[in-house]
C-alpha cells in the first residue's frame, strides 16, 4: 500500500483525526494520495485534505462506529487502511483514580478499538481485498509503569487484542493483516488534558506524583508528523509490532525473567 495512483485510490480510515498522532497519520496518508474517512468526537477540517470525509464519532458508542462505517462504505466502498487511534490518558495510582477515570479510559481506549474492528472487519474482510488494521497501543503497553493506572492497562488490552485480532484473521485467511504501535512519548495534546484530569481526582496530588514517577524517564516527545512516517512505513513492510522510534522493549525481557524467577514486578524504566 504505497504512493496510489489516480486510477485506484485507496481509503485510510482514522479515528481520533482531529489532532496529534490522528491528525499527522491523515496528513501523511494525504500526501500518499489515499482518500481519508475521519472521524473525532471533536471537530474536524476536511477541508485541508485533497479528498476527505469527516464524521463526529464517539468511538464508545458502538451504534455511532457501525453508523461510521456504513457512510465510510456507502461513499467509498472500501477500506484499505484502518486506524483505531483514538485514545486519552487519566493518569494516577490504581486506587487514587476516580473509578469514571478507568471507566472512560478503557471505553476510549479498549472498546473504542473493539468497536472500530467490529463495524469495519466484516466489512474489509467480505470485500475480498487485501487491507490492515492498524491499532495504536503504546510503550506503556508492553510495561507495567506505576502511577499510569488505567491508561497502561487498556493498552496493555489493546496489545492482547490487536495479537488476538491478527491471529484470527490469518487463520480465517481473511487478507486483513494487523499490526500494533508500541510508541514511546509523542509531542501531542494528551498530556495536556491528563494533567488537567488530575485535579478531578481523589487525591490529586499523589495521583501528580505517581505519574511524575511513571513518565520520569521518558524521554522529551518526538514529532508527530516524524511518528505517522514511520508507521506507514513500518505498516507497508507489512510489519505486526510497529516501534515508530525503534523503542528498546529490554524491560520486556526483564519481565519475563521476574515470571520465570517467581519475582514480583519492579518497575526499571522504559527501556
Ligand atoms: N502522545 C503520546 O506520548 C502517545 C504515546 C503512545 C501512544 N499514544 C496514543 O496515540 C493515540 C493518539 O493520541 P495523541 O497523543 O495524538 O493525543 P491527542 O489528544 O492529540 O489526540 C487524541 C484524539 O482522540 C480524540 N478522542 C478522544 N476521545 C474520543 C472518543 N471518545 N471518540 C472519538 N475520538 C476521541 C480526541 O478528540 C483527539 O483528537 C492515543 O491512542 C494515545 O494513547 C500517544
Amino acid at each position: 500500500m504505497e504512493n496510489q495512483g489516480q486510477d485506484e485510490r485507496k481509503v485510510a480510515v482514522i479515528t481520533g483525526a482531529a489532532s496529534g498522532l490522528g491528525a499527522a497519520l491523515a496528513h501523511h496518508a494525504n500526501t500518499l494520495g489515499y482518500d481519508l474517512a475521519l472521524a473525532d468526537i471533536a471537530p474536524l477540517d476536511g477541508s485541508q485534505y485533497e479528498n476527505a470525509m469527516t464524521s463526529q464519532v464517539d468511538v464508545t458508542q458502538p451504534d455511532q462506529m457501525e453508523e461510521f462505517a456504513q457512510c465510510v462504505y456507502g461513499q467509498f466502498d472500501r477500506c484499505d487502511y484502518l486506524f483505531n487511534n483514538a485514545g486519552i490518558m487519566r493518569p494516577g495510582r490504581s486506587w487514587d483514580q476516580p473509578r469514571s477515570h478507568w471507566d472512560a479510559v478503557m471505553a476510549v481506549n479498549f472498546s473504542g478499538t473493539v468497536n472500530g474492528v467490529r463495524a469495519f472487519a466484516p466489512r474489509m474482510t467480505s470485500s475480498g481485498r487485501a487491507g490492515r488494521i492498524v491499532n495504536t497501543a503504546s510503550l506503556s503497553g508492553l510495561i507495567a509503569a506505576p502511577g499510569l493506572g488505567a491508561y497502561g492497562v487498556s493498552k496493555h488490552a489493546v496489545i492482547a487484542f490487536s495479537e488476538i485480532l491478527s491471529m484470527e484473521l490469518s487463520e480465517a485467511g481473511s487478507g486483513i493483516d494487523v499490526s500494533v504501535i508500541c510508541a514511546g512519548a509523542i509531542d501531542t495534546d494528551i498530556m495536556t488534558s491528563a494533567v488537567a484530569s488530575l485535579a478531578e481526582g481523589n487525591d490529586a496530588k499523589a495521583q501528580a506524583s505517581a505519574m511524575q514517577m511513571a513518565l520520569g524517564t521518558k524521554a522529551v516527545g518526538a514529532a508527530p508528523s516524524d511518528i505517522a512516517k514511520t508507521v506507514f512505513e513500518q505498516a507497508d513492510q507489512g510489519r505486526f509490532w510497529i516501534r515508530p522510534l525503534n523503542e528498546p522493549v529490554g524491560a520486556v525481557a526483564k519481565r519475563a525473567a521476574q515470571i520465570e524467577a517467581g519475582d514480583p514486578p519492579v518497575f526499571s524504566g522504559w527501556e
